[in-house]
């Protein structure tokens, strides 16, 4: 079970990460039953190590700025009340989950000042693209954005590379779990308003169309800028845009939506 435990990765410095060393601390966690890896605090982690792990956490504090910025933005250009007040309830719970990250970052020792530095380059972009459109009152380029990409790549993180995180945190684990819940619903959300637009020929299809490509062109740079932090969360670049673009696509073919990107 020992060499499964991919957490060591991020709490073993790279210098440590001799099969060696690994193999002692598993074998002391047969041996004893206490569970070393999940028995080290983040606190406690090397600084190379620390600095990795702050970097993934640094993408979900902006993943969720953006968030909480776009549905607060769409709120004033929805059509309909109900649309609305749900993008409200969705602005707090996205407020919600970035105040839990920016705790788990402080804890870390990462302030707000060196978060940038930490975020690949492309990810501002999924901010402004977004900002751009639903500053001219694009509602449906806002909910492509934000509630089908922007989210649909958390949950795909969430999903696929939390794996270990969370079997050797059990607050870790209780969280994303709790934010999963809301991106999932966040996401059917979006998927459903596509929906009812579209069938109401509400949809420039080209713009839409167009406005996508733009988006999934930022995902792919974010996700080929970071292959080191996706590699702590055992990903790898390739497999995953192959994931986002199954998950992106499934969404809005859902909606009846089929774009050539
Ligand atoms: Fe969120
Ligand atoms: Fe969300």
């Amino acid at each position: 079970m020992a060499l499964k435990n991919r957490l060591a990765k991020l709490i073993i410095d790279p210098a440590f990460r001799h099969p060696g060393f690994l193999k002692f601390v598993f074998a002391v966690d047969d041996l004893t039953g206490i569970d070393v890896v999940k028995a080290l605090a983040p606190f406690k982690m090397l600084p190379a190590s620390k600095q990795l792990f702050s970097r993934c956490f640094a993408h979900f504090v902006s993943g969720e700025e953006i968030s909480l910025a776009a549905a607060t933005e769409l709120s004033t250009c929805a059509p309909a009340y109900a649309e609305h007040k749900y993008l409200l309830l969705q602005a707090s719970e996205e407020r919600t989950h970035l105040e839990h990250f920016r705790d788990k970052l402080a804890q870390f020792g990462l302030g707000e000042a060196q978060l940038n530095r930490y975020v690949a380059p492309a990810f501002a972009r999924f901010g402004s693209l977004i900002r751009e459109r639903t500053g001219r009152g694009d509602y449906v380029a806002g909910v492509i954005g934000n509630n089908v990409v922007v989210e649909g790549l958390a949950i795909c993180l969430l999903e696929l590379g939390c794996r270990e995180m969370r079997a050797n945190s059990d607050e870790i684990s209780a969280f994303m779990d709790f934010v999963l819940e809301d991106e999932r619903h966040h996401v059917r959300f979006g998927e459903r308003t596509l929906k009812k637009l579209h069938e109401s020929d509400a949809i420039d299809h080209a713009a839409a169309e167009d406005f996508y490509g733009r988006m999934w062109d930022t995902t792919r740079d974010v996700i080929n800028d970071i292959p080191d932090v996706l590699d702590a969360m055992d990903l790898s670049p390739a497999p995953l845009l192959r994931d986002v673009k199954a998950f992106y696509d499934a969404r809005l073919a859902a909606a009846g939506l089929v774009f050539a990107v």
